[in-house]
């Protein structure tokens, strides 16, 4: 599919003017995404979505316009609302419903009520398939649409925070369908989390704030998937890095790593720059923020805006004011200054552009295999949540590895018998 066909009939976005804009910028980041490319010029052969009705719940982004389009290649009917009302691209949600015939649902800035009318109308379209990313379509089938729970033959989670919703709801026996959680794929966590999240986390940093990194005390709490790429990509910049954790063994490898390692009680008189990337709530609580330095920085990478506790920082605070766009001043009683960035959101997200199109086309490699092979597979999954199967993780990473001009060796049959086998004097 190429843009140029005529606009969706439904779709609720700003501006369809900004289809052009949102065009090129779809183009651009396609560039990036040769895994997606070769998946969407297969699925466009084969056809293996045809007439699947699909929902998808993501940032609307030129990354997942590449991932619609490679759906819509497939066969699938598909419509996209937005998973953060801030993440939204205005002018790539006109290009979608404009340019590329998915329906669209999103406008950035959307405040809650519109934001879950959108929700609601991808739900309305009385999916088959659905893709999230904090598992917001799937929490609205369970509740107030459980009658079309029986349409869904299968669900993809595409987040950390969401994967841990759904195994409680798989381990309360109350998860309607089988969900395929795309975070726990190699292809995905490894690299989307670590080096996109890494790299777009300090990006939205700079970008809100035009801070030099190097020299300043950068506070990771969280040492996962995405605090190890934060953490790792501060310390390339001259950041002296300290970590938080809860987790000993991730703790632990944080210390051999050569990072300091303190409670956030101890951390938070020294740091210059903090954020968090743990998926956990009041991680910077009132009584962190009572110790903290004249203008240090607030920054979340984590999960929605529960990682910092914002109403203790409102509750301690005598002033507010805008200091920067996407930077709040407030300012303490006695003077001191606390800059929250990007509202305590999502600093990649909402001060940068998110992770960069070439590890968002390993993830969405990742979603656009696992529909596949949840139709592929009717009735043979069962209703929970399952792993992206090994064997599309290994396709995505010889495909990436194809794009990049990287060759690697292969097992001979001897190495192949050795490696498999107890009895290594054979
Ligand atoms: N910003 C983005 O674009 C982006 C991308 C991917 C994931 N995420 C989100 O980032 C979060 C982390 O993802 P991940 O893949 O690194 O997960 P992860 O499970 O690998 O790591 C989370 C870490 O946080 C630690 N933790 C939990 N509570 C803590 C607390 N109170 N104090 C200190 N540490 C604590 C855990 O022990 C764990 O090591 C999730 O919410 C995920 O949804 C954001």
């Amino acid at each position: 599919m190429s843009a140029g066909r005529g606009p969706s009939r439904r779709h609720d976005v700003r501006d369809l003017a900004l289809a052009d804009e949102g065009v090129r910028r779809i183009e651009w980041a396609d560039r990036q995404m040769p895994v997606l490319a070769a998946i969407r010029d297969r699925f466009a052969r084969e056809r293996p979505l045809r007439g699947r009705r699909i929902s998808a719940c993501l940032h609307v982004t030129a990354e997942t316009a590449n991932l619609m389009r490679t759906l819509y290649a497939g066969g699938a009917d598909v419509v996209l609302c937005a998973s953060n009302p801030l993440s939204t691209q205005d002018d790539v949600a006109a290009a979608l419903a404009a340019r590329y015939e998915v329906p669209t649902y999103a406008i950035r800035g959307e405040l809650d009520d519109s934001f879950y009318a959108h929700i609601d109308a991808a739900v309305d379209h009385r999916p088959q398939l659905t893709l999230d990313d904090g598992a917001d379509v799937i929490g609205v089938l369970h509740t107030h649409r459980r009658e079309q729970l029986g349409d869904v033959i299968a669900a993809t989670e595409q987040t950390a925070t969401g994967v841990i919703r759904l195994r409680a709801m798989e381990r309360d026996g109350v998860l309607g369908f089988p969900v395929i959680a795309v975070n726990e794929a190699q292809t995905k966590h490894l690299f989307d989390n670590r080096y996109g999240t890494g790299q777009s986390t300090l990006d939205g940093v700079i970008r809100a704030t035009d801070m030099l990194i190097a020299g300043k005390r950068v506070v990771v709490a969280g040492y996962g998937w995405c605090g190890k790429g934060v953490a790792q990509r501060a310390r390339g910049m001259g950041a002296r890095v300290i970590v938080c954790e809860v987790d000993p063994l991730r703790a632990l490898e944080a210390a051999l790593e050569g990072l300091e390692v303190l409670p956030m009680e101890r951390a938070a008189p020294i740091g210059d720059i903090f954020c968090t990337a743990t998926g956990d709530r009041d991680v910077i609580r009132r009584e962190h923020l009572e110790q903290m330095k004249d203008g240090t920085l607030l920054a979340n990478s984590g999960h929605s805006n529960v990682e910092i506790d914002l109403p203790g920082l409102r509750a301690i605070s005598v002033g507010a004011a805008p200091a920067r766009e996407h930077v709040e001043g407030f300012r303490l009683a006695d003077g001191r200054r606390l800059y929250l960035l990007s509202d305590g959101r999502l600093v990649n997200l909402e001060s940068a552009e998110g992770q960069p199109p070439g590890v968002m086309d390993m993830t969405f490699a990742n979603q656009a295999l696992s529909v596949e092979y949840a139709l592929q597979h009717p009735g043979s999954l069962e209703r929970r949540v399952h792993g992206v199967p090994a064997a599309i993780d290994a396709e995505i990473a010889r495909l990436k590895l194809a794009s990049m001009g990287i060759e690697i060796d292969r097992l001979s049959e001897l190495q192949a018998q050795y490696l498999d086998s107890w009895d290594t004097r054979r």
